[in-house]
């Protein structure tokens, strides 16, 4: 039986896809061989327009929006796309912190909403519609975007770390929890990937010397979707779960 993948998705809508990651997957997504339908959505209106102009549908959210919005702006998208069948959580933010200092204790408040508690909350929010789905036979796809440094710590964004291991756990557990429904809870794994992740720390030159190019990236995660992985890691992300699996930690699971 072929792998249930990415090329059954009819509809895909891609938060977080006004840049960087999120950008080139919504992009490379809408040009499989299966079309599907691709809602690029973000909060910057002019580059939610350049995506508009290459044939994507598009969505303006702000992730952080008090609850009862973002329930109406997920009732109104599957109103509007009934088919909707797969979602990718890439909005994201980073920063770095040193407890030594004075910390920011607002920055690291924001950084776990945007990365962590939005993400949970719009998956519930989905939730109800994909098992609407499942219960009539077709599979759907619910994918975050985690990092290696949720298995594997970097002191200097602390906080970053700590919510995408938040998140990671939250996804294992969730795949657990709808392992009998055809809802696929998937994960994306990313290493330093090219992005603009890093600019507002002023870090994007020194990581460009080691970061993963966009487009190799992108390339190595859609093949992972299309193969129906259920983790989607590359590069050092791939080496360090390799390990963490190889630990057996998974199969305790
Ligand atoms: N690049 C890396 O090295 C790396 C490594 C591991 C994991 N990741 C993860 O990959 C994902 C994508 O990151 P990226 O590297 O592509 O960074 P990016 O280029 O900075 O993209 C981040 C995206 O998140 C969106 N976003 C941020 N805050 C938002 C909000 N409040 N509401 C809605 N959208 C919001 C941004 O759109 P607007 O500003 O238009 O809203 C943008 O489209 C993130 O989850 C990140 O943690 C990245």
């Amino acid at each position: 039986m072929a792998p249930v993948s990415i090329d059954n998705a009819k509809c895909v809508l891609v938060i977080g896809a006004t840049s960087g990651i999120g950008r080139a997957l919504a992009l490379a997504i809408s040009s499989l061989p299966s079309h599907p339908t691709v809602i690029a959505a973000g909060r910057r209106q002019d580059r939610l327009k350049e995506l508009q102009e290459k044939n994507l549908e598009t969505l303006q959210i702000d992730v952080t929006a008090d609850l009862g919005s973002l329930k109406q702006t997920v009732e109104s998208l599957i109103v509007k796309y009934p088919n909707l069948d797969a979602v990718i959580l890439s909005s994201g933010i980073q920063y770095m912190h040193d407890f030594k200092k004075d910390v920011d204790i607002s920055q690291v408040i924001r950084e776990i909403n945007v990365n962590y508690l939005a993400v949970v909350s719009l998956i519930s929010l989905f939730i109800p519609h994909f098992l609407k789905l499942s219960a009539e036979g077709r599979p759907s796809f619910i994918i975050p975007i985690t990092s290696g440094l949720g298995l594997l710590p970097s002191p200097l964004v602390i906080n970053y770390s700590a919510s995408k291991a938040a998140l990671r756990s939250f996804t294992t557990s969730l795949r657990k929890q709808l392992e009998d429904t055809k809802v696929n809870v998937l994960e994306i794994i990313p290493p330093l990937v090219e992005s603009e992740l890093h600019d507002e720390q002023g870090t994007t030159e020194r990581l460009s010397k080691f970061w993963m190019p966009l487009d190799e990236y992108t390339k190595l995660t859609v093949d992972g979707l299309r193969k129906g992985d259920i983790h989607i890691a590359a590069g050092r992300a791939a080496e360090v779960l390799e390990k963490f699996e190889k630990g057996g930690l998974n199969g305790l699971f």
